[in-house]
């Protein structure tokens, strides 16, 4: 059976988050942003972060499904449940706006080998946005397969499966208000 370990509390993360959006919002004054989310991870993050930034902005989300990025009934030799990302990024729900000349923060729930957010960042750089930042709440530098510059980071973590605040596995969990380890997985 899975257990549930908490690794962030809704607190922290809520104070978190606060200082993100702060720091937003020092950054844009004055101009309008649209936070483009990544479905479906990053809707809960989305919605508070974009709370903490009093500026004009509006929302966009985009769908992708990376295969194979999660959790196999493969064990390593050390016992930990495996998963690994095929590098292969599929769109399955575009943009419904343009990003010309917009400033554009794309917001995403965990970069672990960095292959979605390149996936994504390259195609959202072709729509000439004026700007384009990135927004992960949470980074686990420690899987990078594929360099990527995030400007507001929430949380280094170490390697390790995280579900919670909009993070999934096999669709379930993304309800619960803590970041939590799925161990024994
Ligand atoms: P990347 O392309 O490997 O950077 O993976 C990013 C995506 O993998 C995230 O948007 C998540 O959907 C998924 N992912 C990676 N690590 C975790 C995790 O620990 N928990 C839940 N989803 C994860």
């Amino acid at each position: 059976m899975p257990g549930l370990k908490v690794l962030l509390s809704r607190k922290t993360i809520a104070q978190r988050v606060a200082e993100m959006g702060e720091e937003i919002t020092r950054d844009f004054r004055g101009q309008s942003i649209i936070f483009v989310g990544v479905l479906k991870g990053a809707a809960v993050f989305l919605s508070d972060l974009a709370r903490q930034v009093p500026l004009d902005s509006t929302f966009d989300f985009i769908g992708v499904s990376s295969y194979g990025n999660r959790p196999t009934a493969k064990e390593d030799p050390a016992g930990h449940a495996a998963w690994d990302s095929l590098g292969e990024v599929r769109l399955t729900k575009d943009l419904d706006q343009s990003l010309a000349d917009r400033n554009v923060i794309l917001v995403e729930d965990i970069l672990d080998t960095g292959l979605t957010l390149n996936y994504i960042s390259k195609l959202l750089q072709a729509h000439q946005p004026r700007s384009l930042r990135i927004a992960a709440l949470l980074d686990k530098p420690s899987r990078r397969k594929q360099p990527i510059q995030a400007q507001y980071i929430g949380f280094t973590i170490p390697d390790a499966y995280v579900v919670g605040y909009g993070l999934d596995y096999a669709e379930r969990y993304r309800n619960l208000p803590d970041i939590c380890v799925l161990e024994n997985l």
